[in-house]
């Protein structure tokens, strides 16, 4: 396991990456049957998001297999969040990256792209994630050995990032008592990885995926997997139960989760907690565990709009 759990003084940035707040929204929500509504805020890591977890599993997972020498170039395709943290672990570790990305990302994340010195390739909106997947592929083929392609969507490192970190603390935040667990699927990481921990702990716990409810949408770092290219680590049989979100709702509980608990919470966390909402409603006593993926200073401009 990698040192991500060290106390006291880091000797990087990559070292105050997990251990998250666990946040107890139930009062706030209004929920009155006994259940609980509790979020992690992924925001607290250190490039802003839950993608800090795999995207330095994946680095120092390379770094060890000799895969990363000084001259090549780490290459993904990202919503977003992946190219911040990559960018940032390469900034930790002396690396370069190359991101690439749909043009319509929020201008917030481009920005932080740039001041982490991140090469950016943007391709076509229309065509969203998985036209930069493509594309990140093409390059990927064209020079084999300037580039390493992380490949969040298909790298085992994703998961086990999520499985050693995100799953044993949810473990401990809520002395095991855990009883649901709703997360969004973009590379499905999160899903897979906390998931897993949680269901070998106690095999009662249920694991509930949240999709967009259409395949054209806006929430950010989510894929409506109907119409998408499937993450090879995505299992569709893994959870316990599938809920839609539709865009205009994880806008609302994004903006009421700032404006009425102070949870700064981005719209995939709106999502997830939109989702944690109704389970916990149906399910009395249930305590219902969720992320809070990214902040809302990364769709300021979306969000006010
Ligand atoms: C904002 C946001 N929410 C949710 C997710 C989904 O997480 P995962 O890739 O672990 O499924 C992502 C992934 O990129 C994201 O950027």
């Amino acid at each position: 396991m990698y040192p991500v759990l060290r106390r006291g003084v880091f000797r990087s940035v990559a070292e105050a990456v997990g251990n998250t707040p666990l946040i107890d929204l139930t009062g706030p929500l209004g929920l009155k049957n006994g259940s609980r509504v509790l979020a992690k805020l992924e925001f607290f890591n250190p490039g802003g998001s839950v993608k800090d977890r795999p995207a330095l599993y994946i680095v120092r997972d390379a770094m060890a297999q000799g895969l990363l020498s000084p001259g090549t170039t780490i290459l993904d395709a990202s919503s977003g969040n992946m190219a911040v943290s990559l960018a940032l672990m390469a900034a930790c570790f002396g690396l370069k990256t190359k991101i690439v990305l749909p043009s319509n990302i929020s201008p917030e994340k481009i920005g932080l792209l740039k001041i982490l010195g991140a090469e950016i390739v943007f391709t076509d909106p229309l065509e969203g994630i998985d036209g930069a997947i493509r594309e990140a592929r093409r390059l990927a083929e064209e020079d084999p050995k300037g580039y390493y392609y992380s490949n969040q969507y298909d790298n085992p490192s994703n998961i086990r990032a999520h499985y050693e970190t995100t799953g044993p603390e949810i473990i401990r935040q809520t002395r095991g008592r855990v009883t649901h667990f709703v997360a969004g699927v973009g590379t499905s990481g999160t899903l897979m990885g906390a998931g897993k921990r949680l269901r070998e702990y106690n095999k009662a716990v249920r694991i509930i995926e949240v999709q967009p409810d259409a395949p054209f949408h806006g929430i950010e770092g989510l894929k409506h997997m109907p119409s998408s290219i499937k993450p090879k680590i995505y299992d569709p049989t893994f959870a316990d139960e599938l809920i839609q979100v539709s865009t205009d709702e994880a806008y609302e509980f994004s903006r009421l989760l700032s404006s009425h608990t102070g949870v700064l919470a981005g719209i995939s966390g709106g999502a997830n907690v939109a989702a944690a909402v109704r389970v916990a409603k149906e399910n009395k006593g249930a305590v219902v565990v969720t992320l809070i993926p990214d902040g809302a200073a990364r769709y300021v401009n979306l969000l006010v709009g």
